[in-house]
């Protein structure tokens, strides 16, 4: 994986939007008793959700052993709630199972870091393995609809508006050497997810933010016959005023833009 230059940063960025992120807690079927936290990080979602509902155990995996520790450092007196390091699928020897597969803001990494789809394609079918029955998958990540990946004449004249940007105008270059030219909604929309994180750009430039669309998150979960609960795409309000700011775009310009996505699926 690349390596994080400030880890710190990296981890102060990931718990910023700690609200936004703790919506998902309305996806917890109400009769839960146990949660696995999938690249849980530092663990700050994960202990958030373990104070809001202390009946419910839980259990948070990443790859990274310094975050890992430091989510360790973090329990305390909580009873409920514990940190491995780990992959998903080396628990899978295990017998435990969980009511509830949580992966927050992490399947995009699974793809800029594995081997794309297949990696994301085995991370959920690991997910729905590791659940009990009728258990719950909550994803909440950059997701776009596939019609976004369609090109559209108007997005040159809002690329126009970015490029017009001295401090921006590079990244956008190195990003359409990564990505290909900028003609879609997509395309403009995942750079507005991270032309931000200049300081840290070397890796994330290169992350692949919005790699997998609803319709083939559809496609995954009607292979492992889970049914989809719910679905729902979303802009947070500050990174909105924030494409605003900075470029001038109108919001008829970004009504198609989006920040998080949300699926619901049910084993
Ligand atoms: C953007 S952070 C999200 C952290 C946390 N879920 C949150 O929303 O604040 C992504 C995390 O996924 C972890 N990660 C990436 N690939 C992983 C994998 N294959 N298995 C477990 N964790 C992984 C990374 O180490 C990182 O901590």
């Amino acid at each position: 994986m690349e390596e994080i230059a400030n880890p710190k940063l990296y981890l102060e960025r990931m718990s910023k939007p700690l609200q936004e992120k703790l919506k998902i807690a309305r996806f917890i079927p109400q009769d839960t008793r146990s949660i696995l936290d999938v690249g849980c990080a530092d663990g700050t979602v994960t202990l958030a959700l373990a104070d809001m509902y202390p009946t419910i155990s839980f259990v948070g995996i990443d790859l990274d052993e310094e975050f890992v520790k430091k989510a360790q450092e973090c329990v305390g007196e909580r009873k409920n709630v514990k940190f491995e390091c780990g992959f998903l699928r080396e628990r899978l020897v295990n017998p435990e199972r969980f009511d509830v597969a949580l992966f927050c803001s992490v399947l995009h990494e699974f793809f800029s870091y594995g081997e794309g789809i297949s990696t994301v394609v085995k991370a959920l079918a690991d997910a729905h393995e590791i659940l009990n029955p009728q258990g719950t998958l909550i994803i909440r990540d950059m997701i776009l609809y596939d019609y976004a990946g369609k090109s559209q004449l108007w997005v040159k004249e809002m690329k126009e508006k970015v490029k017009a940007k001295a401090e921006i105008a590079p990244l956008l270059a190195d990003f359409e050497n990564i990505f290909g030219v900028m003609n879609s909604v997509k395309q403009l929309n995942h750079f507005l997810l991270k032309y931000m994180y200049d300081d840290n750009w070397e890796r994330e430039g290169k992350e692949n933010y919005v790699p997998v669309s609803f319709e083939e998150y559809d496609q995954i979960f009607r292979l492992l016959g889970m049914s989809v609960l719910f679905q729902r795409s979303s802009t947070i309000p500050y990174l909105k005023n924030k494409w605003k700011d900075d470029f001038g775009f109108s919001d008829g310009e970004l009504e198609s833009f989006r920040s998080t996505g949300i699926i619901v699926a049910r084993k």
